[in-house]
């Protein structure tokens, strides 16, 4: 019996202007549960542009993304239950509430039961690594305890897909790992993950695919060789000097 997938992509062109290309073209995939996947391209290959498309937040201009088989557009309160997503790093954290305010705030708005609320937003400050910070304001914080919260903000009601934009750029190196580490954890509880990077070492360590997109098109799917290996630098090279 063929399983509907978690996300699924078909056709997906999405334009902003009639005057400029359109930033994604005929993208189709799909993507199931337990899974990591990658997208990594340049700025303005249309990483964000795909995330925002699944995350419902605006419309393909043709096309269907559907989200545990429903369509985004016509059941967007379905996709909004299962997605949770972290775009453009820290935005819209409040200054004046603690780390842990932030979490159990957005707990709530979800409509998390208050033992729940309590529960969730505890373990993603252990998972995250926050204790040491959690209870000071967050205008006292460094770019990765923001980071970290913001992520652990968009996670609070335990979503099974989790859309991460570029999670870890312009973060230190311990608050990257820290990330990358939730990512490997979030995945073992059979979340499916979709993270972009422009970093190729952190996709290769992450993800079982990773689809290189350039100028809106899905170029390549790249999966590990047999000894575990990607040869994404050497694939993405011959990508983009292939088009220019
Ligand atoms: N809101 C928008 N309005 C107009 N053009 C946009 C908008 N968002 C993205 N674009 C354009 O779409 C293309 C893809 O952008 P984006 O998805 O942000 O790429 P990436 O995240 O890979 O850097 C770019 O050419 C960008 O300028
Ligand atoms: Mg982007």
């Amino acid at each position: 019996m063929k399983t509907t997938p978690v996300i699924e992509l078909r056709n997906v062109t999405k334009c902003f202007s009639h005057s400029s290309p359109p930033a994604v073209t005929a993208l189709e995939f799909a993507a199931g549960a337990g899974e990591v996947v990658g997208m990594l391209g340049e700025n303005g290959a249309g990483k964000t542009t795909t995330l925002r498309m699944i995350a419902g937040l605006i419309r393909p201009s043709s096309g269907q993304v559907l989200v545990n088989g429903h369509d985004t557009q016509h059941e967007p309160s379905q996709t909004r239950r299962s997605v949770g997503a972290l775009f453009g790093g820290a935005v819209g954290l409040y200054d004046r509430l603690s780390g842990r305010e932030n979490i159990r705030y957005f707990a709530d708005l979800n409509g998390l039961s208050a033992p729940d609320a309590h529960g969730c937003t505890n373990d993603l400050i252990e998972l995250l690594d926050m204790q040491s910070f959690a209870d000071r304001r967050v205008a006292e914080y460094s770019s990765g305890m923001k980071q970290r919260t913001a992520l652990a903000r968009a996670l609070v009601h335990q979503p099974k897909i989790l859309l991460l934009d570029e999670p870890t750029t312009g973060l230190d190196i311990r608050s990257a790992t820290i990330v990358q580490r939730f990512v490997q954890r979030r995945k073992s509880e059979g979340k499916l993950i979709l993270v972009s990077s422009h970093n190729i070492e952190e996709l290769e360590t992450l993800c079982d695919r990773v689809l290189i997109l350039h100028s809106g098109q899905l170029r390549h799917v790249a999966y590990r060789d047999e000894t575990g290996a990607y040869a994404l630098r050497d694939l993405y090279s011959q990508i983009v000097e292939s088009t220019g």
